[in-house]
């Protein structure tokens, strides 16, 4: 079984994966560790040394390359992932264990603005712009990640709690 957790930046992936991991006894796989260890570049180094075109093509590689494994896991995508290369169509070829993420824009601002930094297409916006930036961004990129199997409102649930709703909705 392969599982794959989507959502914009911080909405609780990795942390989301990693225990569903454990409770499943399955692997975890984070795609953006996954691109740094391949390309022996953090990700804000990527989008600066090579622009973000080029790390675009290496997600859609990177994770063609882990679905093809066809190794049962937990994978956890990148904010931007379902966004470009038509990796939700390709996902879909895989599996239908989709699961969308979703966080309202104020949780988004509160978790992401001490920590710009890590995050190349946020890091330059100055946290009073954040609210009309991300607004957008989510609206341009809703399309993609409503064509999860499985929508998860994240806002005020513990990690424990979407653990157990992303287990019952398993097919
Ligand atoms: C991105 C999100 C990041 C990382 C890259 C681009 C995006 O992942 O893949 O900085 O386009 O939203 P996280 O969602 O894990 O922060």
């Amino acid at each position: 079984m392969t599982i794959i957790l989507l959502g914009y930046m911080a909405s609780g992936k990795s942390s989301v994966s990693k225990l569903l991991g454990t409770e499943l006894e399955l692997p975890v796989l984070d795609l953006d560790d996954y691109i740094e260890m391949k390309e022996e570049k953090t990700i804000p180094e990527i989008f600066e040394t090579k622009g973000e075109i080029y790390f675009r093509m290496k997600e859609h590689q990177y994770l063609k390359e882990v679905l093809e494994t066809k190794e049962p896991m937990i994978l956890s995508l990148g904010g931007g992932t379902p966004c470009y290369a038509n990796n939700m169509k390709l996902i879909h070829e895989y599996t239908q264990q989709t699961f969308y993420l979703q966080t309202s824009i104020p949780e988004i601002i509160n978790r992401v603005k001490d920590e710009k930094a890590k995050r190349p297409l946020i890091s330059e916006i100055a946290n009073e712009d954040l609210p009309e930036f991300i607004g957008k961004h989510l609206f341009e990129r809703n399309a993609f990640y409503q064509q999860a199997t499985h929508s998860i409102l994240t806002d005020q649930k513990t990690i424990e709690s979407l653990v157990e709703e992303i287990k019952t909705q398993l097919d």
